[in-house]
């Protein structure tokens, strides 16, 4: 039997078909199904019924030049008044459940709890009931980049009480929903909103702070969920009885070569990207991972610091935020190549974790990609991040809580994403039968098509399409939905032809 296998794959890699040679093992029972999406992105309705204002709100109102199109989520894809119509879709997509994110300021209209907003609630509340009336679970992420305004005036994330903020905004979501939301994520991907956020300034407040603010913001936002975490788990899990966890976002870097240099650059990129936020909380040893800690304290003395510029986690940090996850929540979209950086930059004024890092990535232009160019279709490299993070965090369960493919937005027949979605689904099997993974869900990033930050509309995630100039907003099934549900309903991948 090993024999004739040994044969076939051989005559599957003569024949070309490797390539296309997609696993069709079902997934395993307790397997979950979803797709996702986030409050800003979707809902619209930006002031309507109480709702505050928030850094989002703000900038692109006042900075509409930094969106691709100068437009808004304003109104976006109306998810507000459209939950029910959402709902029904959903539904037709036969998902196991439906992962959104609270709007801080539709509940908090200051951003501190003095004051809930009765609308806001009331409207979680019907999402809610309306996805557990139809046998779908919600997978709630409390904050996912729509931070309060009246916050960002006190410096938001960069201020030292920002983990006050959020417990008390996670005290709040716990009281008024934690009765039936059970699966709960603390905050979407502190990488992104701290380097978008807090370095590059591309994204809502605009901070460009390469180097300082970027890692001030990483040491808050990571104590702050491991605040949430502590809250939920002490005062509500004894009565709710619910699961919490953090979401990181992580790409996959191949040395490229076989030089121990460039294998050292390749983890060292996956340590500064993914374990730069995952180490604290997921790792065994807990707080930053010792590559990252030397190699900023190296570039910090170069550059005249009398420190390093990391903000480092007292002991007792270290403990109160060590394993303070109930599972890993990964978001993942694809990978780069990676070769150690030799070049030693010349001091400049502005640090930043590139200079800090020393690692060069690019891609390979024939790997697929869609709209948005980076995001190519690597599904082998998926397989491998997979493995490292159940080497490296001690086998933990793992939600794939993003995953997906980009098009213009203007196609019902997203090939690409057929391409796409069962080939990263085929690699996750991989990685669960071969390598002994133990991926446990997968989200399809996205729903709908929706306001893409600073893409604006020019980009679309959505397994449906919507049409943002038509007033109602109607949303259409692009080909990718006949695929994700015929996935969902059989369990099972069918090639692709
Ligand atoms: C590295 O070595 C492995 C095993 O010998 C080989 O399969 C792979 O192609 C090599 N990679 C590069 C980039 O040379
Ligand atoms: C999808 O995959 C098929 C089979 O490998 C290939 O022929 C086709 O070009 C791919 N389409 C896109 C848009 O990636
Ligand atoms: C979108 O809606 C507008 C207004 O109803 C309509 O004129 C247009 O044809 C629609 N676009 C598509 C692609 O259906």
């Amino acid at each position: 039997m090993k024999r004739l296998l040994g044969l076939f794959a051989v005559a599957a890699v003569i024949f070309g078909l490797d390539s296309t040679s997609i696993n069709l093992e079902k997934f395993p029972d307790d397997f979950i199904f979803g797709t996702a999406s986030s409050a800003y992105q979707t809902e619209g309705a930006w002031n309507a019924d109480g709702k505050g204002e928030n850094i989002w709100d703000h900038f692109v109102h006042k900075f509409p030049e930094k969106i691709a199109d100068g437009r808004n989520g304003d109104i976006t894809c109306d998810s507000y008044h459209k939950y029910k119509k959402d709902v029904v879709l959903l539904k037709k997509l036969g998902v196991n459940f439906y992962r959104f994110s609270l709007s801080w300021t539709r509940i908090l209209p200051t951003g501190f709890p003095h004051r809930i907003n009765q609308a806001g609630i009331d409207y979680y509340n019907n999402l809610i009931n309306e996805l557990l009336a139809n046998g779908i679970e919600p997978i709630v992420t409390i904050y996912h980049w729509d931070l309060p305004l009246e916050l960002q005036k006190l410096g938001g994330i960069t201020n030292s009480l920002f983990a006050d903020w959020f417990e008390d905004f996670s005290r709040v979501v716990f009281e008024n929903f934690g009765d039936r939301v059970k699966f709960w994520l603390t905050i979407n991907e502190p990488r992104l909103i701290c380097v978008f956020g807090h370095s590059t300034g591309v994204f809502a407040p605009g901070i460009q702070s390469g180097g300082i603010g970027e890692y001030l913001c990483n040491y808050n936002v990571i104590k702050a969920h491991a605040r949430s975490y502590h809250l939920y788990h002490k005062s509500f899990r004894p009565t709710q009885k619910g699961r919490i966890g953090l979401v990181i976002d992580c790409q996959w870097y191949e040395p490229a070569t076989n030089s121990t240099e460039d294998i050292e650059a390749a983890e060292r990129k996956l340590q500064f990207d993914c374990g730069f936020y995952g180490h604290p909380v997921f790792s065994k040893k807990g707080d930053y991972p010792q590559v990252v800690k030397d190699f900023v304290a190296e570039r910090s003395e170069i550059e005249g610091f009398p420190s390093t510029r990391l903000v480092l986690f007292t002991q007792q940090e270290i403990e109160y935020i060590r394993g303070t996850s109930d599972f890993v929540a990964l978001n993942h979209y694809t990978t780069y190549y990676a070769a150690n950086d030799k070049t030693i930059t010349p001091f400049t004024e502005h640090p930043s974790s590139a200079k800090d890092s020393r690692v060069h990535i690019w891609q390979d232009e024939d790997w697929p990609s869609g709209i948005f160019p980076e995001f190519r279709t690597v599904p082998w490299g998926f397989r491998k991040l997979l493995k490292w993070l159940k080497d490296n965090y001690d086998d933990p369960d793992i939600y794939v809580t993003e995953n997906g493919f980009s098009d213009d937005n203007k196609n019902l027949h997203d090939r690409g994403r057929v391409n796409y979605t069962t080939l990263y689904l085929s690699a996750l099997l991989d990685a669960i039968y071969k390598d002994g993974v133990k991926v446990k869900g997968y989200a399809a990033w996205s729903f709908l098509d929706y306001f893409e930050w600073a893409s604006g509309y020019t980009i679309g995630f959505g397994l449906h399409q919507v049409n943002f100039t038509d007033p109602n907003r109607p949303r259409l099934p692009k080909d990718s939905v006949k695929t994700y549900t015929s996935i969902i309903k059989n369990r099972k991948l069918t090639p692709i032809d």
